[in-house]
């Protein structure tokens, strides 16, 4: 048999009318038409017609040819006759006559149809990823992948980055999910953990003197799965020496106006800067969407003022502007009962409609008081206003997803690339869970300088030298200064409720490496699959990873995770529990 190729099918267009071609790919689609065969064939980079009439030698076996077999068709490129040209197909213009035909595995019939695998279920398209990845949605998500890692590498390589691994069998580091582990044969009862993230191991590079590290680096956490999440993952991980925060800024952000224009051809606009508090007052979230629709307004100060315990008792007072928006009854059910599976315990609406403004509130207050609070919430004739209560940031959140659940359902989300810094994180954070301060991000995150002054009286209120890129509501990455003196290290450890046994145990070998001759330093690190799902349009991260994990968190294709033989559990030391 033949084999190799002259062309990929998407690169035969009009011009190559009249050349002697080979192509090699998959039978998309056959059909009868007049007696004439046509044939789709699919390549990685698109389709190509051939089409073979009684007489040709090679009707025979395309005649016989079942959908995903594999076949290489030697034949001479012709214009299509007129009125058969397909705009939408980059061949569309031509099609092969064959000369020869080369069979060269023919396929049973596949588990679900790869040009139509629409509401195909998901669970069957992984535990068939290798058809699933013939489907030309996904082949064009892996060459995305590609070109998006190669201008990364490109744009580090010419910024004097060194491309450094790490080990995969680490010890756990601390970012806050599960880990998973990995039982020693050698040492009985000792396990590695597979990292969450190289956090240490890139700040040990700089104690290094390495000096500017970056890594495409897959990490691994045990946590909970989301449409944005995986167990393993990819991150552009970074870190340099001797910078302040606004240097890692602009280069990150050149990174990506690098990506976006080398791979999609498109120029970014320079990144909205804004603080943890700022973000959290306009949108409710530390990650907002500013796509969406107006920021939200705190109307604490002026509810007080008012008469009616429900405004004037409140914490805070949060108002969503929905502008030109005028409801039906059943529409202002809907938000309160929106608002209610939010956590609110109400809602109060305002609509100025063209006879004036109607109220749920219109009882108790005066018509004085319902004007100043529609001008302190810029409303104007035509928008909607709704209230929420709540204390500390609560009614601020609630506020903030019925902004997004608005502009999502009127569809009103703008288009566009809408990236944001969002800096002054605070340090700390409350866990419910253990009932302590735990680190906002991670314990190595440098305190904002006039901060550290509070650590111990009001841990609380110190904000830390941590930032996070955040597109389209989506969080892409996070980073920090750090610490690079041991005193203020042990210090944060303390606040944490670290003695200095556990501190000591579980980053003694950090402490000590600070303690000769650390450089100041910072870095980030990038969700590579969440850049690359937002670039794609996809739904999922899924759809941009070759082998990805259910939502379970399992393989459907090799089955895994799996049972093992007894004897692998006795080598290393473990018997499970019944
Ligand atoms: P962080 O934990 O915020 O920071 O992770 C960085 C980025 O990784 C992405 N990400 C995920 N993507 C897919 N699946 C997951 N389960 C998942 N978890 C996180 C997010 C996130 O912004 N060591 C620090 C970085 C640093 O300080 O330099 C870190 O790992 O896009």
């Amino acid at each position: 048999m033949t084999q190799g190729r002259t062309h990929y099918a998407g690169e035969l267009n009009a011009e190559s009318a009249g050349e002697i071609v080979r192509v090699a790919g998959w039978v998309h689609h056959r059909r009868d038409h007049g007696g004439l065969i046509f044939i789709d064939l699919r390549d990685r980079t698109g389709l190509v017609q051939v089409v073979a009439e009684p007489e040709n030698a090679a009707f025979k076996a395309l005649d016989k040819l079942r959908v995903e077999s594999v076949v290489g068709v030697s034949g001479r490129v012709r214009r299509r006759p007129e009125g058969m040209v397909n705009p939408d197909l980059a061949s569309g213009d031509i099609e092969i006559v064959p000369t020869a035909v080369d069979v060269y595995s023919v396929s049973e019939t596949p588990p679900f149809n790869i040009s139509d695998a629409a509401g195909v279920d998901e669970v069957l398209r992984l535990k068939y990823r290798y058809l699933d990845l013939r489907r030309p949605e996904l082949t064009a998500n892996m060459i995305l992948r590609d070109k998006s890692l190669m201008a990364i590498r490109q744009f580090f390589h010419q910024h004097g980055f060194l491309d450094i691994e790490t080990p995969a069998l680490a010890r756990s580091t601390p970012e806050g999910a599960r880990d998973f582990l990995v039982p020693s044969r050698n040492r009985p009862g000792h396990f590695y953990a597979l990292p969450q993230s190289p956090q240490i191991f890139k700040q040990l590079l700089m104690v290094g003197g390495l000096d500017r590290y970056y890594q495409i680096a897959k990490v691994f956490r045990d946590e909970d799965l989301r449409a944005d999440r995986q167990p393993e993952f990819t991150q552009i991980d970074v870190e340099m020496s001797f910078v302040d925060r606004d240097t890692i800024l602009t280069l990150m952000e050149d990174m990506l106006r690098h990506l976006f224009a080398a791979v999609l051809g498109v120029t970014l606009e320079p990144f909205l800067r804004m603080s943890w508090h700022q973000a959290m007052r306009e949108y409710g979230s530390d990650k907002p969407d500013l796509r969406a629709g107006p920021p939200l307004r705190t109307l604490t100060d002026i509810a007080q003022r008012i008469d009616w315990p429900v405004f004037s008792q409140a914490g805070n007072l949060v108002g969503v502007r929905l502008a030109d928006y005028q409801p039906s009854r059943k529409d202002l059910d809907h938000w309160v009962e929106a608002a209610r599976d939010l956590g609110a315990s109400g809602l109060v609406w305002f609509v100025w409609g063209a006879t004036g403004v109607r109220s749920s509130a219109a009882k108790w207050l005066a018509a004085d008081e319902t004007e100043a609070l529609l001008a302190a919430a810029e409303v104007h004739p035509g928008d909607t206003l709704l209230v929420v209560a709540g204390n500390d940031w609560e009614a601020h959140r609630i506020a903030g997803q019925l902004r997004l659940r608005f502009a999502r359902q009127e569809n009103r989300l703008g288009s566009g690339w809408r990236f944001l810094w969002v800096t002054e994180f605070p340090l700390f954070e409350w866990s419910e869970e253990e009932n302590r301060l735990v680190s906002a991000h991670h314990p190595f995150t440098m305190p904002f300088g006039e901060d550290i002054a509070r650590l111990e009286t009001d841990p609380a209120s110190v904000r830390s030298e941590a930032y996070d890129v955040v597109l389209n509501g989506t969080e892409l990455a996070s980073g920090s200064l750090r610490i690079y003196q041991s005193e203020l290290q042990a210090r944060i450890f303390r606040v944490l409720g670290l003695s200095t046994e556990e501190a000591e145990a579980k980053f003694g070998f950090l402490l000590e490496a600070f303690r000769y001759g650390a450089p100041p330093h910072g870095g980030i690190a990038f969700g590579l699959d969440r850049l690359l799902m937002l670039m794609a349009g996809a739904d999922s991260i899924r759809d941009v990873i070759a082998f990805p994990k259910t939502a379970r968190g399992t393989d459907p294709l090799m089955n895994a995770p799996s049972p093992v033989d007894p004897a692998q559990l006795a080598d290393v030391h473990l018997a499970l529990r019944r």
